[in-house]
């Protein structure tokens, strides 16, 4: 899988965002094995309950493929190709392939910046 194609399964997302609140919309897809699972960050009235767009990327990710679900690669998109929050890189360390694994930091437009998931994310929370 591509990165073009990545990029644009997490475009396809981010125009999917229900984000009524903030109207700050966000697009991700991740990359497992040879298989796209997109998501995008859906708000609540009740605005704890909002889910970011990488953890609905994943959760459909090990909703699908089980416990086992390895990311290789996450895709994001926002207005101004933005970094993940803090929640989301602490989900995403759960099933990121390795600490070497890309993340895509995107505009609707372009690939803004390529980081390794260990440059957003040095040290992580584990027990
Ligand atoms: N958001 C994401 O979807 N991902 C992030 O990594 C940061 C924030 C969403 C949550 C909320 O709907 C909006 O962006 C503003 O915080």
């Amino acid at each position: 899988m591509s990165t073009h194609e990545m990029h644009l399964k997490a475009v396809n997302a981010y125009n999917t965002a229900y984000a009524k609140y903030s109207k700050f919309r966000v697009g991700a897809s991740v990359l497992c094995g040879d298989q796209v699972f997109s998501g995008c960050n859906i708000e609540n009235a009740s605005y704890g309950a909002t889910v970011c767009a990488e953890r609905v990327a994943i959760w459909k990710a090990v909703s699908e493929l089980g416990p086992d679900t390895k990311v290789n690669k996450i895709c994001l998109v926002t207005k101004d190709g933005d970094v993940p929050c803090g929640l989301c890189l602490q989900v995403m360390a759960e099933f990121i392939i390795s600490p070497e694994a890309e993340v895509f930091l995107c505009t609707e437009h372009e690939v803004k910046k390529v980081l390794q998931f260990k440059q957003l994310m040095p040290f992580r929370f584990e027990f």
